[in-house]
């Protein structure tokens, strides 16, 4: 080890002298380091097209691509590899100088340092961006710089539609990677279980593909593990023939919580709209603590609808009470996904963090009473603060649908029942805030998580996409039997722990 540092640096000297005149490094202090020096530099020289320098507009461009504030950092410099090759490149050279580094893609994950890095390379995914359908239709081969919106209105021009995320700004590489919950989960499961085919480059820079047949058990593992096993270089999804919906967001005023609270609950209860596998619904209920106020909110699909300027039964107990907007109508997923374009603002704050619930009237009923006091009084003087807590039903038949195709890391049993995978959203400006909304984040986790356990509804899971820093979310999947068979992939694969140690962010299966 002492020797391999040593080489390195001597390149590093070397090459700081050949390079010092042409490449501007902005920040001086930082420039100090060596084997970050020495790593920019040489995949600057190798690929001047791909390589920015802070200072520079794509550098600056590329680090302003993340959803919540709170995630930006400053890496020492930025690369945006356009192929595979690039990325084996990259990986075999920071591997070579134990350069730390992180992977971009979307940029929403709202946890700090899961998509950036302070002291390292940064990989950014954006010009990954390509599209390709397979002859037949039915398989989308996608780039993992992707945004969902433009997988989605690329797919409609050929009549088709992926089981992906539920937001158009939203990356496609961190939702496919973290399970994926979709609008067409009921009847296909996660978005993950329609993945038949990753192409990803490992630890020592090999180019791999992960299917059914093979590598089958990274196969399993990238469906769940995240950022653990190797950078994702495309996707092959499954696609399914689009067909017109009967979607929209309904929102109620304070004063119509009640009946909101109760369509849900009778909804999940039996022979309810949850039963109806064309159904998806997001259920929310949203606080305003300045303003003192709790109003509701709700995101209604039909897919495949069929009925003529009927509202879907399943969905008729929403649009029964008064609210203060809906625009559900019959329309394509790309028309209703318009609606969503506002989740790519950037200039907010955000933190979410996630628990899960027995999809029961109880379970509303608790969510509804311990949450909303806690925000109204924690969080009174946070500027422009707003609470999300979003009750996204997953149904039996969504984790039998993953089972049936082949299984998944995440492992959910579907004879536990339908769940509630709980997510706490909190948007607000102020940096100074910070402290006092992960306070009430954990206040509030904990207060749901014991009413729950003390009503004997509380579920172990916490999905992945919806977590927050220092959630153990591996160490629930499977019932705590997927971790083990995760780290074993792992060293089979990434014998150095490259994924573990030289990309630290987000959520890690650990040694
Ligand atoms: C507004 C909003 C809506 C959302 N809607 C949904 C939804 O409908 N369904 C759902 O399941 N989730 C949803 N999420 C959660 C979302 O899945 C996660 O935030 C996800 O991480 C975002 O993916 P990204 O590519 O944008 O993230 P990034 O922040 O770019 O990446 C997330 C993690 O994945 C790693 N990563 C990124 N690209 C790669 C790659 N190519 N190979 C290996 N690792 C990689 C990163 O290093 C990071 O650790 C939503 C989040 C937001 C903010
Ligand atoms: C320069 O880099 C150092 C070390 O990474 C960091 O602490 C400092 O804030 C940076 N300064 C600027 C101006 O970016
Ligand atoms: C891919 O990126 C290129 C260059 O940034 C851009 O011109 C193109 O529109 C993008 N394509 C898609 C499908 O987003
Ligand atoms: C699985 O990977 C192998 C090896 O690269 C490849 O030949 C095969 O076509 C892949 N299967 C799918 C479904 O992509
Ligand atoms: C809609 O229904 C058709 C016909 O049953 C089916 O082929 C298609 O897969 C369904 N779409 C989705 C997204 O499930
Ligand atoms: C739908 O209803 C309208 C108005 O009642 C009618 O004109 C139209 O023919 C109906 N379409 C179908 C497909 O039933
Ligand atoms: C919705 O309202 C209609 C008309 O008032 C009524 O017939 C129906 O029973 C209501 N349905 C539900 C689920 O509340
Ligand atoms: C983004 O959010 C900010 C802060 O909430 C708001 O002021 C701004 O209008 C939003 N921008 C867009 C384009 O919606
Ligand atoms: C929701 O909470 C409010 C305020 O605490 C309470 O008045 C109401 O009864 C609760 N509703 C349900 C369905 O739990
Ligand atoms: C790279 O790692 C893979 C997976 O462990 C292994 O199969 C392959 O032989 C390795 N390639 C080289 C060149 O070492």
């Amino acid at each position: 080890m002492a020797n391999y540092v040593l080489t390195t640096f001597c390149v590093c000297l070397h090459l700081s002298f050949v390079l010092s005149a042409i490449v501007p490094v902005s920040n001086s202090s930082a420039s100090l380091d060596p084997v970050l020096s020495e790593s920019c530099q040489i995949l600057g020289q190798r690929f001047p097209n791909q390589l920015h320098w802070p200072g520079t507009e794509q550098y600056t461009n590329e680090n302003s691509l993340y959803w919540s504030k709170t995630t930006l950092v400053t890496p020492y410099c930025i690369f945006t590899p356009e192929n595979a090759n690039h990325v084996s490149a990259a990986v075999i050279e920071l591997h070579r100088t134990q350069t730390q580094f992180a992977v971009r893609s979307g940029g929403h994950m709202p946890v700090k340092g899961a998509a950036g890095t302070n002291q390292g390379v940064l990989i950014a995914m954006t010009r990954m961006n390509s599209t390709a359908l397979s002859t037949d239709g039915g398989i989308a081969s996608i780039g993992p710089g992707l945004r969902w919106g433009d997988v989605y209105n690329w797919l409609s021009t050929e009549d088709r539609v992926v089981v992906g995320g539920r937001y158009a700004p939203v990356g496609v590489s961190g939702v496919l990677l973290g399970g994926g919950m979709s609008h067409f989960s009921a009847t296909h499961g996660w978005a993950a279980n329609n993945v038949v085919n990753f192409e990803l480059v490992l630890a020592n820079g090999t180019i791999a593909s992960a299917n059914a047949t093979a590598n089958s058990d990274l196969f399993w593992a990238l469906k769940g593990s995240s950022s653990n096993h190797g950078i994702v270089v495309r996707f092959d999804l499954r696609t399914y023939p689009a067909s017109p919906m009967y979607a929209g967001t309904i929102s109620y005023e304070e004063s119509q919580v009640q009946q909101f609270l109760h369509a849900f609950q009778n909804w999940l209860s039996p022979g309810g709209g949850i039963r109806d596998e064309a159904t998806a619904i997001v259920p929310a209920l949203f606080i305003y603590p300045e303003e003192r106020s709790v109003q509701a909110n709700i995101v209604v699909l039909q897919n495949n609808y069929t009925l003529n300027q009927t509202v879907p039964k399943s969905l008729q107990g929403f649009v029964n009470i008064s609210s203060a907007s809906n625009t559900a109508h019959v329309r394509t997923y790309p028309d209703f996904l318009t609606e969503t374009t506002q989740y790519g603002n950037r200039s907010n704050r955000n933190t979410f963090y996630a628990t899960s619930l027995l999809a029961t009237a109880d379970a509303v009923r608790l969510i509804n009473e311990t949450i909303p006091p806690i925000a109204l009084s924690m969080l009174e003087g946070v500027q422009n603060s707003f609470v999300g807590l979003s009750m996204q039903p997953v149904t039996k038949s969504h984790l039998q649908a993953a089972r049936d195709a082949g299984g998944d890391a995440l492992d959910l049993d579907p004879n536990d029942g339908d769940f509630i995978a709980f997510n706490l959203v909190v948007e607000y400006t102020n940096e100074q805030d910070d402290a006092t909304v992960i306070s009430f984040n954990t206040a509030a986790l904990q207060a749901l998580d014991t009413a729950s356990k003390a009503a004997n509804i509380y579920y172990p899971f916490q999905f992945l996409n919806d977590a927050g820093a220092g959630e153990q979310v591996f160490s629930l999947y499977g019932k705590g039997k997927s971790l083990e068979r995760m780290k074993s992939i792992r060293r089979a694969y990434d014998p150095d722990g490259v994924f573990q140690d030289l990309m630290p962010g987000g959520f890690k299966i650990g040694v």
